[in-house]
């Protein structure tokens, strides 16, 4: 365990996606939003918002979906594409540097395609200004030559719509965030919704599975589908190696435990930061520096990684001096929370 470094492994239960996801994902997103699972009040909203346009032949409103990753915000824009009978064009924040790279896309575009731009909230701040216009007017403005002789030039688009994806709405800008007509915020799926997801995916790659094995990764998957259909792939293996291929109660049981995967969805590396938050600095509070050099990973990766969930259950809390395990983490650890008299104790013997 001592040269074991969280950084260097791959987590089965990371909501982000990853080289496990490779290619599966596609062939198990729905394409319309009937066979989507879940989400039930943003699909209803939007079927309205869609049903609508589509009676006036208009192209649908600049929709911006927002939710922690592995949720299906992707999946929902090609569903919005699709049910609008437009192309699906899907960029992301980051790819896009330069103004002149998102004009290209623009221009290219047809009434009704439905843009996608993932990670929304890290567009460059000279890009974001040519989209404000485009969203608004339908049209961009480009600058011809330079110096004195430079001229403005306005280019007429058809009218697209744009579908933003974020994790962080709170660091979009606001007038970004002002020109989007439809806001969805997806939330994390109750394990009923988890193991229909499941069936149906099973279904989809010829994957034998009773309800119960279905309900037991379900109720792993920490509630995000992405992570759900990823416990399925490798549950079928053990199904293939162990057993007869069904993917029963015990096999999920079985694959799960050897995975190291709790019966909350915590692995390996959430348990050892939580345990070396315990056994090194009594639980907390403690800098998240201090907890990245103890357990070898990035500080930056603890805080959108590991964090959201253990704070989202109620393992761990963020005060002003540090991070803190709750009662409730110290239990789910087996160990008892030190209580107050102890503490008491401990500082008055400090004291002596
Ligand atoms: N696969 C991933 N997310 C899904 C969802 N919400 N419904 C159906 N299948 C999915």
């Amino acid at each position: 365990m001592d040269d074991f470094f969280a950084a260097d492994f791959e987590r089965v239960v990371a909501p982000e996606e990853t080289s496990l996801d490779e290619g599966i994902e596609i062939s198990l997103r729905p394409k319309t939003l009937s066979e989507y699972i879940g989400q039930e009040k943003v699909k209803d909203n939007l079927k309205v918002y869609m049903d609508a346009a589509l009676g006036r032949e208009e192209s649908l409103d600049h929709v911006l979906i927002y939710g922690p990753p592995g949720l299906g915000k992707t999946t929902l824009a090609g569903i919005i594409a699709n049910e609008m009978k437009g192309q699906f064009r899907v960029t992301s924040g980051p790819a896009i540097e330069k103004p002149g790279d998102l004009a290209a896309l623009l221009t290219n575009l047809n009434d009704g395609d439905v843009l996608f731009i993932d990670e929304i909230h890290r567009l460059p701040r000279t890009v974001e200004e040519i989209l404000y216009p485009a969203l608004e007017d339908y049209a961009i403005d480009i600058i011809i030559g330079k110096g004195p002789s430079a001229r403005s030039l306005r280019l007429d688009l058809k009218h697209f719509t744009l579908v933003g994806a974020t994790t962080r709405a709170g660091q979009l800008s606001a007038p970004l965030r002002d020109r989007f007509g439809v806001i969805l915020r997806l939330e994390t799926y109750s394990p009923k919704e988890l193991s229909r997801i499941v069936t149906r995916s099973s279904g989809i790659l010829g994957i034998d599975i009773t309800s119960q094995g279905a309900i037991e990764l379900a109720s792993r998957s920490r509630g995000t589908p992405r992570i759900a259909n990823r416990l399925l792939k490798r549950a079928r293996d053990f199904a293939q190696v162990s057993g007869d291929g069904e993917i029963t109660d015990d096999i999920a049981k079985q694959a799960l435990d050897r995975m190291e995967i709790d019966e909350l969805g915590l692995d390996m590396i959430d348990r050892l930061l939580l345990k070396a938050m315990v056994e090194n600095y009594n639980g907390g509070p403690v800098g998240l520096e201090t907890i990245a050099a103890a357990i070898g990973e990035e500080s930056i990766t603890i805080e959108d990684v590991y964090e959201p969930y253990l704070m989202q259950i109620g393992f761990l809390s963020r005060t002003p001096r540090g991070r803190k395990v709750t009662p409730a983490g110290y239990r789910h650890l087996g160990l008892n929370y030190p209580d107050l008299e102890d503490s008491e104790q401990i500082s008055l013997s400090c004291d002596d």
